[in-house]
């Protein structure tokens, strides 16, 4: 039975009541629902609504109801209810007879949806701080066991200057902190209650609303009731937050695919994260790594049309709103799976040092050492700058890295060239140069390494 018959002589449409129902998704928010429930019916004992036996009563039953749902959330889908508050309602109704519906009372399913969606936003968000903790620590541990694996360093996809893989690890290490804390002002700021809102005036009861919300485990009610059953930026904010994280993965996923290539050859990933080719049997592809590069489409994709649906809503409730949650599920589901994917493709990966130490020496890599060289020299960078363009140019010419050509070879260039530019021109060298905070000095690549390590243990 629906929850508004009285007004209604007629029946809704099938096929209405198929449009209009949210069940198939909004069942996820089952427990939350009832948790919510037994907080409300502990309000009400308060403003002489409920006696306190009637409310244990209730609670007795929820209590019941939330082990059924947590055992078996699907089994709800069974049912023909118009939305997950019908369902937990009708559900106590079956258990408690007409004492399950006085819990009602002042409350209305505006100000619950609401709540039953932050409670679920703050679930999922501490879940989600916790897998990109787990990704930070498996990037970590490839950069303790990669510290000095030389890596070429590419800008504009051109092999630019050296830098380690374990520079490369941390990088990503850097990128999830800040979707880590991004995350974390999101889920701070929508920690505020927005049961005792009602439909959108405030309840005619007095509640406690500064309690209630405690004792859902939120740190203090909203403002604003009118505000509150409207307010959906939490919904589009955590989306904000899955985008960007997942804009960052796809360029984890990316810089992986390409140093996975044939032609790059610096990284083999395990056979438990590749497939094979229905038609050439020499392939194992980078499955893993291209969907999370792609599905970053879906949850930007689901970003843009929360706001879109947002866009120009009056106060206060309207149904549109109830699109918000297929698109925030599938974007945090999405999320998660593939922050967990690329940790997986991480535990196995063999980065072959041969191939990234060779590719660092090719390249010309050095040159800007070169140039750093003459300027010591006291000749000005800019015009270091295009001798050793010059000297690139005559190096590819005669297909050697510029280490290998002669001093005479290196003094048609410019005249103060002499034996100690050879020690420049190692990638020890090149590395070890790279002192300042930040750089890839090997001093520095362990200090960073050391603090990112104590940084995660201390969360
Ligand atoms: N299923 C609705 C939603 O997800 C619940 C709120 C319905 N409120 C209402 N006044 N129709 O948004």
């Amino acid at each position: 039975m629906a929850l508004w018959g009285g007004r209604f002589s007629q029946a809704a449409d099938t096929r209405f009541k198929q449009f209009n129902d949210s069940l198939p998704f909004d069942y996820r928010l089952a427990e939350q629902d009832v948790l919510g429930s037994i907080s409300w019916s502990r309000a009400l004992v308060k403003v002489g609504i409920l006696t306190a036996e009637e409310q244990l009563k209730l609670e007795a039953a929820l209590q019941d109801l939330l082990a059924q749902v947590q055992a078996d959330p699907e089994q709800i889908l069974q049912s023909d209810a118009e939305d997950i508050h019908s369902w937990v309602e009708s559900q106590l109704i079956e258990r408690v007879g007409d004492l399950g519906k006085k819990l009602h009372t002042g409350r209305s399913r505006n100000d619950q949806v609401a709540t039953d969606l932050k409670l679920w936003c703050k679930t999922q968000g501490a879940q989600l701080l916790l897998t990109i903790h787990g990704l930070q620590r498996q990037l970590v541990a490839v950069a303790d066991a990669h510290q000095s694996t030389v890596l070429p360093g590419y800008t504009h996809l051109q092999r630019a200057q050296p830098v380690t893989f374990a520079h490369w690890a941390l990088a990503y290490v850097e990128m999830l902190e800040r979707d880590y804390s991004r995350l974390q002002d999101a889920l701070a700021r929508l920690n505020l209650s927005p049961l005792g809102c009602g439909a959108l005036a405030g309840t005619a009861y007095a509640i406690d609303r500064e309690a209630l919300a405690l004792d859902m485990g939120f740190a203090g009610a909203t403002r604003n009731s009118l505000d509150t059953v409207a307010d959906r930026d939490h919904v589009v904010e955590l989306m904000n937050c899955a985008s960007l994280s997942m804009i960052h993965l796809s360029r984890f996923a990316e810089d992986l695919i390409f140093y996975n290539t044939g032609e790059a050859g610096f990284v083999e990933l395990s056979d438990k994260v590749t497939s094979g080719s229905s038609l050439m049997p020499q392939k194992k592809n980078p499955d893993a790594l291209e969907l999370i590069r792609g599905k970053v489409g879906r949850v930007v994709g689901a970003q843009m049309g929360m706001m879109m649906t947002l866009k120009a809503l009056p106060l206060a409730y309207n149904k549109d709103m109830q699109e918000d949650k297929e698109g925030l599920f599938d974007a945090l589901d999405t999320w998660h799976d593939c922050l967990d994917m690329a940790a997986l493709v991480l535990d196995d990966i063999k980065v072959n040092q041969a191939r990234t130490l060779a590719a660092a020496q090719g390249g010309y890599a050095n040159a800007t050492e070169l140039a750093d060289y003459l300027v010591a020299k006291g000749i000005p960078f800019r015009e270091a700058h295009h001798i050793v363009g010059e000297a690139v140019v005559y190096a590819i010419q005669v297909a050697k890295p510029l280490e290998d050509l002669s001093l005479a070879e290196l003094q048609q260039f410019s005249s103060v060239m002499a034996e100690d530019v050879y020690p420049v021109l190692s990638l020890e060298s090149t590395l070890g140069k790279r002192v300042a905070k930040g750089g890839v000095a090997p001093d520095q690549i362990a200090a960073a390494l050391a603090e990112a390590q104590a940084r995660l243990a201390a969360r």
